[in-house]
């Protein structure tokens, strides 16, 4: 191979910050051979579930991409996720959102920061909410204040429906980006209470902040401690279901990249200060949902075993996504029922997957969480 010297092209010609990213410019005997912008993201919790699908969709849609992941690979967390990944545009770093020191050198030419990274899941909230007020708060105000001092053009906060609490049974009333905050779950007020922080870095620093709210999400590579992969693993291997209280409970699926790509367009398009609730119109009780697995999977009724109701249960969640529809012309792409199929497809595809993180920690958190009701 050529060293630069010997083709005439001067190495590292130019480099420097513009609005959309790093620019370079290649230079051969002082004449401008070509300029392109290289962009750095800073995506943080990108070794989870919807982090992991949205650095994919970063590195597939944008060609001159840099995109660190910084990641404490907590539980939830899981490189697996990350294989076959492009690392060319791509560096992976572990460590937590909460150490100012860590999220300094993370941030090194980023220009953009979305923050996947939280503890995620209700029942664990309820069980020890320490760690989600540490990540899902502390972190969030330690991103916050780092990346307001280090210069970061935009700040995407990634949030969910829970923050407006439950909304009336068989109504039609849907949560808006004007819904009122109403938390119902730790896990619900640490989210909130990371919104709030983003709105005062955006109102008192002039931070360019956006928030997204999304609904529940489904896809390849969700943790099975949440109800869809719990379901489809567990029926994989003719255990049973347990279904919460009478199985009536609403939720707003949507498929993981349709949640993506609107997080992406957001970041691309978004107001500066605003807040876009995103959702697929797909309201669903969770005995549908059961019922929908076991049809596809072929597997009876009798797996499926009614046990003792999540204390402070919401009882329904429906998101109207107008707003990211009309401003960020954003829409989801996949149904219900092609969305379903493929999850259940890459579950039935990635056995391997599945035990790793059916691990001895995994089984002593499900003995915890339903003793001998939900078991096998
Ligand atoms: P997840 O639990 O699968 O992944 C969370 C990731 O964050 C993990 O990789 C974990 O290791 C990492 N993490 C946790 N604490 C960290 C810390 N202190 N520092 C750095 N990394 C840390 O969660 P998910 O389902 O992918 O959710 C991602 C985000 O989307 C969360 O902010 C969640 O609140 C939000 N959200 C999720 C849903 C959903 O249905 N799953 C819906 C709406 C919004
Ligand atoms: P979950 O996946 O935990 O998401 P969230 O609580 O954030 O909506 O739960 C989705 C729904 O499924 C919720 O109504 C609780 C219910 N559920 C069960 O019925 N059984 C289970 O074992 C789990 C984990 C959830």
């Amino acid at each position: 191979m050529q060293s630069a010297q010997e083709t005439g092209v001067e190495k590292c010609s130019a480099a420097f910050i513009t609005e959309r990213g790093l620019c370079q410019q290649i230079y051969c005997h002082g004449e401008l051979l070509s300029t392109f912008t290289m962009r750095k993201f800073l995506v943080t919790g990108g070794a989870g579930f919807i982090g992991s699908a949205f650095v994919r969709l970063l590195l597939a849609e944008f060609p001159n991409v840099c995109v660190a992941n910084l990641d404490l690979l907590t539980y939830a967390g899981n490189l697996d996720n990350l294989a076959g990944l492009d690392q060319k545009g791509h560096e992976f770093i572990h460590g937590d959102i909460a150490d100012a020191a860590v999220v300094k050198d993370a941030l090194d030419g980023c220009d953009t920061v979305i923050n996947f990274a939280a503890e995620s899941h209700v029942d664990r909230s309820i069980a020890n909410s320490s760690e989600f007020l540490r990540t899902n708060i502390v972190g969030t105000q330690v991103l916050l204040d780092v990346a307001r001092k280090m210069g970061i053009k935009r700040f995407v906060q990634v949030s969910t429906d829970e923050v407006m609490g439950s909304l009336p049974e068989d109504s039609s009333e849907y949560f808006t980006e004007e819904s009122a905050f109403a938390p119902n779950s730790p896990y619900a007020a640490s989210k909130a209470a990371a919104e709030h922080l983003v709105r005062a870095a955006h109102h008192t620093f002039g931070l360019d902040t956006v928030i997204t709210r999304c609904g529940n999400n489904y896809g390849p590579r969700q943790f099975p401690e949440k109800f869809l992969p719990l379901m489809i693993c567990n029926a994989l291997n003719d255990e049973c279901i347990p279904i919460y209280g009478d199985g009536r409970n609403v939720r707003d699926w949507i498929y993981v990249d349709d949640h993506c790509r609107g997080v992406l367009a957001a970041l691309e398009k978004g107001r500066a200060g605003g807040v876009y609730n995103l959702g697929a119109r797909n309201e669903r009780r969770n005995i549908e949902l059961a019922e929908s697995v076991l049809a596809v999977l072929d597997k009876p009724r009798s797996l499926l075993k009614f046990v003792a109701d999540r204390p402070g249960h919401d009882r329904r969640y429906a998101i109207d996504p107008s707003l990211a529809e009309s401003e960020l012309g954003w829409q989801p792409r996949e149904t219900w029922e092609s969305g379903l199929a493929k999850t259940i497809e890459w579950y039935q595809t990635n056995s391997r997957w599945i035990e790793r993180v059916r691990n001895n920690e995994y089984r002593e958190y499900y003995r915890k969480q339903y003793g001998t009701q939900g078991g096998s």
